[in-house]
């Protein structure tokens, strides 16, 4: 049984690759705040640090985001998901008391936003990332002490600050006693029709000389593989929408009928950014719904309708598979795959891992 704890837990990428790699796993803790900003004073903050454990935090921070009165819609995706109780939930990770879980996690995952940050390396320790969600993470990882830990972000960390934010990370794990492995993986190198960059950064208790990263696996489907036969009507584009994805000038942000989609984003849906679906004529011209919404137009020499992707097909292309419960409006469902992590890839790096293995050795 893997014991396992999440932070910036999103719609549980990695929860979801553990269960579908039939590996068993508890959630000792979940964290993530919707999206909401909360802003304690230094009156408030001082408060939380005094009072007494996890449970008491938790209750105060939780009352603190309920007086935003705006709803966390990622906890909503996560519980009709995961195996989960609320005292298990925590809203904001800058108030989780890691040393309550000390040596009760094996593995430690998340991926902080990707919030801009300069970080200064000076004494190549964990101060040199204080005020930064980074540094939440990794303070975790020195007071939990998991046995591993999966820490992932964007590709651009690696040269952000011509590579000066990357290398004060480095330090810092490496200061935390942890022997880290790290490399960009593509999604489309595992089995998943998204060009997905994403730097992994694996860190072990135990150094392990011998970790390597997946082999890429040889990229089989397409996109038209994960399109549902039948979507909404509101999905297909009205004139303008068809007109500003098949401009030639909006190549770059709009996509049509690429075998190997764009990097999903979370706010992609909107200002038609992203990929879009073709669909000739004679396959929709019977479909009323369809041709009362859509406008047909030429593309490539054929008339056709455009369509956005639908949100279960987006989950598909970040690897969740049709048990996923969409459980939220269609923005919040776009939003949430968006800032996931691609399944498959973690499926892959849990393997190179041999995690139940380790477990099992002890
Ligand atoms: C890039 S997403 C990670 C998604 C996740 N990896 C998944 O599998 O879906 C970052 C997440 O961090 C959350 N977040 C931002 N600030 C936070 C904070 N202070 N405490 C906890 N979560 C936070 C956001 O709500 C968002 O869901």
């Amino acid at each position: 049984m893997i014991r396992l704890a999440t932070v910036f837990s999103g719609i549980g990428a990695i929860e979801f690759a553990l269960k579908k790699s039939k590996l068993d796993y508890r959630v000792i803790f979940a964290c993530d705040n919707g999206e909401r900003e909360l802003n304690l004073s230094e009156e408030e903050k001082n408060h939380v640090n005094q009072l007494k454990n996890n449970i008491e935090k938790n209750e105060f921070i939780k009352n603190k985001y309920s007086e935003l009165k705006k709803h966390n819609f990622v906890k909503d995706s996560y519980f009709a998901n995961y195996d989960i109780d609320d005292s298990r939930w925590y809203e904001d990770i800058r108030y989780i008391d890691g040393k309550e879980y000390n040596g009760e996690v094996d593995l430690f995952v998340g991926g902080s936003p990707c919030q801009s940050f300069s970080l200064i390396g000076k004494r190549k320790g964990l101060e040199d990332a204080r005020g930064t969600l980074f540094y939440e993470y990794a303070r975790l990882v020195k007071e939990i002490q998991p046995k591993v830990f999966i820490y992932e972000n964007v590709a651009g960390m690696i040269t952000h600050d011509k590579g000066k934010t990357w290398e004060v990370i480095k330090n810092i794990f490496e200061s935390l006693g942890y022997d880290i492995h790290w490399q960009i993986l593509n999604a489309a190198d595992y089995g998943i029709p998204q060009n997905r960059r994403r730097l992994f950064v694996v860190g072990f208790k135990e150094p392990r000389l011998f970790f390597h990263f997946p082999e890429k696996i040889k990229l089989e489907k397409t996109m038209f593989d994960f399109l549902e036969p039948k979507v909404d009507s509101k999905l297909y584009l009205g004139k303008k929408g068809f007109e500003f994805v098949t401009n030639p000038k909006n190549n770059n942000r709009a996509k049509i009928n690429t075998k190997i989609i764009r990097t999903q984003k979370a706010n992609q849906q909107f200002n038609w950014n992203g990929d879009f679906v073709f669909e000739r004529l004679q396959t929709v011209q019977d479909n009323s719904a369809i041709m009362k919404r859509a406008y047909v137009g030429e593309w490539n020499g054929e008339l056709g309708v455009i369509r956005l992707l639908s949100n279960r097909e987006c989950l598909r292309l970040m690897g969740f598979t049709d048990d996923f419960k969409i459980v939220v409006d269609s923005n919040n469902s776009y939003r949430q795959s968006g800032n996931s992590i691609v399944v498959n890839v973690l499926q892959e790096i849990i393997s190179s891992i041999q995690l139940v293995e380790t477990l099992d050795n002890e």
